[in-house]
This record gives C-alpha cells, structure tokens and sequence, in this order.
C-alpha cells in the first residue's frame, strides 16, 4: 500500500503541470548592507515564508546566441530560517509556452560576481525605468503612506533568486513571433515540512491518505463478502448431495 501511496503522489507531482522548481535550504543569517544601494533601492519583488506566492509577468525572449536561456527576473527571498529546505516554483498556462531556469544565490556571491550583479543591475534598471508611469508613482506613493513596503535592515536569511524565461513557441503570427508577450506567472516559496515535504502538497496527500485506507477496507470487505459467498454455495452444494 504504501508503494502504491507513493506512485499515486508521484503521479500528482507531475500533473501540477507547467512547472519549474529549484529546491535549495536556507542560508545562514548574515548582515544586510545598509549602504546605498540597498536592497530597497533595487526595488525587487519579494517572497518570505509569510508572503509566499506572488502573481507577476516575466519579461520572455526567444533564445539568442548571448542569452540561451532568455532575459533574467531577479526576486528577493527573505526571511528565511537556516537549514530549512524551500522549493520555489513558478507556474504558468499552458497557452504560453516557455522554459524557465531558477537559480537561487547569496547576496554575497551576487555582489562579487561580475556576471550576476550585472545581471541584477541590468533588471532593477528594466523595472525602474518601466516604472516611472504616472500610475507606478501613484502606487508608490499611497505604499509609502501606508508603509507596508518592507524594509530589509540588520541581519536576515536572504537569498536572490534569479528566473530566466525563454519564449518556446512557434506560430505563424508575425508579431507573437517577433515582440514576445510577457509571460505571466505565479511564484510559489514553498518550506518542506521536516524537510522532506512541501507544505502545499499536504492536503493532496491527506486525501490520498484517506483514499488508500478506504479502498484498502473497502477491498477487504469484498474480499470477504467472496469468500463467505463462496463457503454459502458450498454448503448448500453438499446439502443437496
Ligand atoms: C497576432 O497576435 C496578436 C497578439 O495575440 C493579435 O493581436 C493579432 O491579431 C494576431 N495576428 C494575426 C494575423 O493573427
């Protein structure tokens, strides 16, 4: 029963379809750097364990010779506890087709990699640049009253994940296949329970619980409702002899 508990919760992982994931713990704590530029400054959306799905668009190309996994997303991860495994998945509709990469860094790593915090330079400018409509600043501006932007000061398990999206499709529409349409997604920080579990996936496998235990009785009250049958007939056999 049990193997056939795990089949069936196998089975489950794969029909959450359009997924991609990257499994990764917690790094340990360390001091956020409070010079500018910050990571206020970079203006990344966030997950935490607290807010942890977020529905967005990522900007999609079709892949080209200097970026073969398509254009970058950065997102910041915080709050984090160290030595906790997380899984962070995006999902998107089917009706768009694309292939994701994620990779999760510490800010360390990024900051002295000259590949990656060109990256990360090169998308917060992307969204601030794109930001700057009427609207954003509005937005901004009623979030600054409302101060329910976070503030990432002193120490805290971070990480900066980054999310290249490569457009995979082919049409004959000529525009579809020269302006890639922003792919919209949502973005899931899932911590596993004992590390072993995805917290999400809990209520599938209760009711895949309850279903193997049930079937399992309810096979076994068959089974025997059979066999009684079965002694019935014999004994009524015998009797007519
Ligand atoms: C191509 O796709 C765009 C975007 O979906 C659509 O607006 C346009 O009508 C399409 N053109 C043709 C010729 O189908």
């Amino acid at each position: 029963m049990i193997l056939y508990l795990c089949l069936l919760l196998l089975q489950v992982w794969h029909a959450v379809a359009n997924t991609e994931k990257t499994i990764f713990l917690g790094p340990p704590s360390s001091e956020i750097p409070s010079q500018h530029p910050t990571l206020e400054d970079l203006q990344l959306e966030a997950l935490s364990p607290r807010q942890w799905s977020l529905r967005t668009h990522l900007k999609a190309e079709f892949p080209s010779s200097d970026s073969k996994y398509g254009p970058a997303s950065w997102l910041l991860l915080h709050g984090l506890r160290e030595g906790q495994r997380y899984e962070v998945r995006v999902c998107w509709a089917a009706t768009q087709p694309t292939s994701f990469r994620l990779d999760t860094y510490e800010l360390q790593t990024v900051f002295e990699t000259p590949k990656l915090i060109t990256s990360l330079a090169n998308y917060a400018e992307s969204r601030q640049s794109k930001d700057d409509s009427l609207e954003a600043l509005e937005a901004a501006a009623v979030s600054e009253l409302t101060s329910s932007k976070p503030g990432y000061a002193g120490v805290d398990s971070v990480l900066l994940l980054q999310i290249f999206s490569a457009a995979d499709y082919y049409t004959a529409n000529k525009t579809l296949m020269e302006h890639v349409p922003p792919v919209y997604v949502d973005i899931i920080l899932d911590p596993f329970l004992l590390n072993v579990f995805p917290r999400s996936l809990v209520p599938t496998a209760a009711y895949l619980v309850i279903i193997a235990i049930g079937s399992w009785y309810l096979s076994k009250a068959i089974a025997r409702c059979f066999t009684d049958m079965n002694g019935q007939k014999l004994t009524d056999v015998k009797k007519e002899i």
